[in-house]
């Protein structure tokens, strides 16, 4: 059996502060051993976003500034510790808004400096690659990630820790992007996801036959094309209903997304097909990829909601491994707003 095996100066025992605030979420997490999580506290901006219609992204730092020590001392609390009984702090460094990425950064190399500890630069996209393994540290490799949120949609094969492929990428709008854009310009407000996913459930899916953009094609995606649909659409038939609308895209992108992800898993011969992102919290996408796993004779794995969407406890974890296997990082450690997943080349 082909697990993950950190290399050196972690064990189960080591305890690591986690942050997150590369967006609008603002979180600290206590996870021990890479996968045992003691405390995740997410306290979310989504309400003084609202009113803008999305992330205004002077206001979220700001609001990272407010809210991240309490969010830290409650996750602590939670936890039964204090700086005494971590091994290690974390933060997500990129990629993201780079004034909230600064908030977590900075003060994870403060309480790093003060409590004496090893401060470990989590990469987000890595750290949504282990949320599944936070749930389930004993899913087998080769893994497929489906990987699809506000700013990314990519199809990863893990070969192991630190060791990806990029297998299928976004060419243009992300998934979250799209569902955000159409929500927004069907007046469901903001975050277009969930509202989206609810009201679908009163339409009828099979109402409007939206384009598969490149279904029969390789494992790219493209969904700016689906979302010009839709507007174009609803222009010229104003008298349409609106959850037959949504149901409609919700239908075309999850179809192209999940026939994606089980071609992938064929084509590397994955021993699992995971989800990860926010989109992953969609509940039509996650039926029809458990089903698909199950037609496929393949292990899908599911991530609660709440680790799919931007948390601490995923960032605790991927720290542990980061650590184990690079050391720490320096406390001159920056940001980087556009930080790509590490992959391999060979
Ligand atoms: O991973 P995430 O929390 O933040 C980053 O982008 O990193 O993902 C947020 C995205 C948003 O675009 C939101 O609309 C989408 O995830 N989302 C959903 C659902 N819940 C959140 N999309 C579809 N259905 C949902 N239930
Ligand atoms: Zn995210």
């Amino acid at each position: 059996m082909t697990q993950l095996e950190p290399l050196r100066t972690v064990d189960e025992n080591t305890t690591i502060l986690g942050i997150e605030t590369s967006c609008d979420e603002t979180a600290a997490s206590v996870v021990v051993g890479g996968h045992v999580v003691r405390s995740s506290v997410v306290s979310s901006q989504v309400d003084i976003h609202a009113r803008y219609g999305g992330v205004v992204p002077e206001v979220a730092s700001r609001a990272h500034v407010d809210v991240l020590m309490p969010v830290v001392a409650e996750a602590l609390v939670e936890a039964g510790l204090d700086g005494s009984g971590l091994d290690a702090v974390a933060a997500t460094y990129g990629p993201g808004l780079v004034g909230s990425l600064l908030v977590g950064v900075s003060t994870a190399k403060a309480l790093a400096l003060v409590w004496d500890l090893p401060f470990v630069a989590v990469n987000h996209l890595e750290a949504h690659l282990y949320a599944a393994l936070v749930e389930d540290p004993t899913l087998e490799l080769p893994l497929v990630v489906l990987l699809v949120s506000g700013g990314h949609t990519m199809l990863v094969a893990m070969e192991g820790h630190g060791r990806y492929r990029l297998l299928g990428a976004t060419l243009d709008d992300a998934a979250g992007e799209a569902f955000d854009k159409v929500a927004r310009y069907l007046g469901l407000g903001y975050p277009g996801g969930p509202a989206i996913d609810r009201i679908a459930m009163e339409g009828d899916p099979a109402a409007i036959a939206f384009p598969r953009a490149m279904k029969g094609d390789g494992l790219d995606f493209s969904f700016s094309g689906l979302k010009t649909s839709v507007i174009n659409y609803v222009r010229k038939h104003p008298e349409v209903s609106t959850p037959d609308v949504a149901a409609s895209f919700q239908e075309a992108v999850v179809d192209v997304l999940v026939t994606k992800a089980r071609r992938a898993a064929r084509q590397i011969g994955a021993k699992g097909l995971i989800l990860g992102g926010g989109v992953a919290a969609n509940s039509l996408l996650r039926e029809r990829f458990l089903s698909a796993c199950v037609d496929d004779g393949i292990h899908g794995f599911l991530p609660s909601r709440a680790m799919c969407t931007d948390n601490a406890a995923m960032v605790g974890a991927a720290a542990w491994w980061r650590l184990g296997t690079h050391g720490p990082d320096g406390l001159d450690h920056g940001a980087d707003p556009n930080l790509g997943l590490p992959l391999l080349t060979d």
